[in-house]
């Protein structure tokens, strides 16, 4: 949600700051700037993605050891060239970029109008750079002194980063509630919302923390809390790889993330199963497994996909651990004031770590007196610190806006968290949690076998790209993986999905049913494979188009869809990190075949730091 670069030291730092740019892109792309000292104050924003801003500086002379540089998911305004970040004072001397929400802006901005301030956007960032810059003319006082006091006033999240004219050697941040990271080089810092932009250049950082300003140079770090106490920057080393966060050779980043799922899932069971002894170890919890082995109940809190692997979770960690499990929506879960506190265990799964709805809710709970257990994939995260116990996904970093490979590593993680409490509270017996542990540790080549799907499925997208509406069914644990069909499908290729319980479409979806209609059965085999197979009649009956996912060795369903995808066998329980795969391709490949931008599609953002 808005990603933010800076740079300060002996380097051009224009074209760091673009690379960066680039790199965070997957954050929100509406539109990008670029603020630097160049002669005075120079900014450059332009609407659109980053390539654009790039052409529209080609012939501006952009030298300059000091920058700033924003691109853009809007929340106060539309994407337009004015509502474009940075954002400048009214003398002009000061540029901020921004990313969060400043909830008091409207009454800030009342103010400021009336002591004079006039603004060329519709921004709440534009509104706290004046409302700064009023407070250092008032009490002439530094930068750094009329930040501090704004902050004290300000309701909201923030991760903000100002140039001043007058002192082209530092660059101010600070933080609230959304993510910076500083890159420490030798004699230079790097300011990015992640890492990805840093990792090329130095692999010590700094993540700051929240009521946290930093007063940077290119040779000195200086942080200090709101109250004007200076604090020990804690350097710890990066432990991520550039190949990493580049394309390796695929079109898509999605594709290449797609692909590497046998590898990532294999890291996210590394070290914590052995399935010839026997054992789950799961250092993350090992001090509060007992006590989640006794939770009274289980909420699982998230958003988007990290959700949908949260309805898996629940038919698993149910089966196995016999603890009723409730999943909510972060955003909803939060604002209806739950009846939440000692005793309950709040699993918050998400792959950034830094969705606002989730941490919001998290923090609440917490308060509340709930066991925090975090579900992570970034490490270091906003969540995962919150969390009094947690387990990393280490899908590693997922660039692709739709999510893919957290999906399954969540998937793996979860069922290791209900094995593992199973196991403690004598809820399983021996001989299914060994299965179990034998199945997770196929699962990798499985998924192996069912990427070699991908030209099949190719094929089956090019055949019903040009359709308006698709149908996503499934039932118990597949359930869920419609649902993430249906999303991956809606999120990169903009035809309405919509996920379904396969036996509740009767009671309305099937009024939708025509020849026209694709409807996807996820329909392995399980316990509720018959019944699934009767609902598949219930579609053909009405002239629906079906594409099936199913086992391998499946006689029926073959004889009565239109086309089929063969998936390996596997436990119901472990079942879903296979078929969604194909989920995932049928997404891309129509998404590319319609000619869409799969890596950044329309409107949405990866990190979504904002309520
Ligand atoms: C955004 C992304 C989704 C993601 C959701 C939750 O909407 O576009 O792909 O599933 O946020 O993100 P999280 O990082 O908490 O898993």
């Amino acid at each position: 949600m808005c990603g933010i670069v800076a740079y300060i030291g002996q380097k051009e730092a224009y074209p760091i700051v673009l690379k960066g740019l680039k790199r965070l892109e997957y954050r929100g792309y509406d539109s990008a700037g670029v603020a630097l000292i160049n002669n005075g104050l120079q900014v450059y924003k332009k609407k659109g993605k980053v390539a654009e801003l790039e052409d529209h500086v080609s012939s501006k002379d952009m030298r300059s050891h000091i920058a700033i540089g924003h691109t853009r998911w809007a929340t106060h305004g539309e994407p337009s060239d004015r509502n474009s970040h940075p954002h400048v004072s009214g003398n002009g001397k000061l540029a901020m970029i921004h990313n969060g929400i400043i909830e008091n802006y409207a009454q800030l901005k009342q103010e400021l109008l009336s002591k004079g301030h006039t603004f060329k956007s519709d921004t709440d960032t534009e509104v706290l750079i004046h409302f700064i810059e009023e407070i250092q003319q008032n009490n002439n006082c530094s930068l750094e002194e009329a930040l501090r006091i704004a902050l004290k006033r300000v309701v909201g999240a923030y991760v903000i980063v100002i140039v001043d004219e007058d002192h082209p050697d530092t660059l101010i941040a600070a933080r609230k509630g959304s993510p910076l990271v500083i890159g420490v080089g030798k004699g230079e810092h790097f300011l990015a919302s992640d890492a990805s932009p840093i990792v090329e250049y130095t692999k010590e950082v700094v993540y700051v923390n929240d009521y946290e300003i930093a007063i940077i140079k290119a040779d000195e770090l200086i942080l200090k809390n709101i109250s004007n106490e200076i604090q020990t920057p804690y350097i710890q080393k990066l432990d991520i790889e550039l190949a990493a966060i580049e394309k390796g050779g695929y079109d898509h980043f999605m594709l290449k993330e797609i692909f590497e799922q046998p590898q990532t899932i294999f890291d996210s069971l590394r070290g914590r199963l052995d399935a010839k002894k026997g054992i789950l170890t799961i250092g993350g919890i090992r001090e509060h497994a007992e006590m989640l082995s006794k939770a009274k109940r289980i909420i699982i809190v998230a958003c988007g996909t990290s959700w949908h692997a949260g309805l898996v979770a629940e038919y698993m960690i149910e089966e196995l651990c016999r603890i009723p499990v409730e999943v909510e929506y972060a955003s909803e879960f939060r604002y209806r004031n739950p009846v939440v506190g000692p005793g309950d265990v709040i699993i918050a799964v998400s792959q950034s770590g830094e969705t606002a709805d989730t941490l919001v809710a998290i923090e609440s709970a917490k308060q509340k007196g709930a066991i925090i257990l975090g579900v992570c994939n970034v490490v270091g995260s906003s969540i995962a610190r919150l969390s009094d116990a947690g387990v990393y996904t280490h899908a590693g970093p997922e660039i692709g806006v739709a999510s893919t490979k957290a999906f399954t590593a969540q998937l793996a993680v979860l069922c290791l968290v209900g094995l593992k409490v199973a196991m403690l509270k004598g809820s399983i017996t021996e001989q299914r949690f060994q299965h179990l542990l034998d199945e997770l540790e196929n699962i990798p080549e499985k998924v192996a076998a069912t990427l070699k799907l991908n030209d099949r499925i190719k094929e089956i997208a090019a055949k019903y790209k040009d359709a308006r509406d698709f149908l996503y069914l499934g039932r118990g644990y597949n359930f869920p993986v419609a649902l993430e069909g249906a999303l991956k499908l809606k999120e990169i290729s903009y035809i309405h999905a919509e996920g379904y319980p396969a036996a509740e479409m009767k009671h309305g979806p099937i009024a939708l049913v025509d020849e026209n209609l694709p409807v996807v059965f996820v329909a392995t085999r399980d316990s509720y494979y018959e019944k699934v197979v009767s609902n598949i009649q219930e579609i053909k009956a009405r002239k629906g188009k079906v594409i099936a996912v199913i086992t391998e060795g499946d006689q029926v369903i073959p004889g009565m869809a239109d086309d089929i995808i063969v998936v390996p066998e596997a436990d119901e329980l472990v079942a879903p990190i296979i078929s969604v795969i194909p989920m995932q391709l049928l997404a891309y490949h129509i998404g590319v075949l319609k000619g869409f931008d799969v890596d950044k599609p329309r409107n949405l953002a990866k990190s979504v730091t904002v309520e």
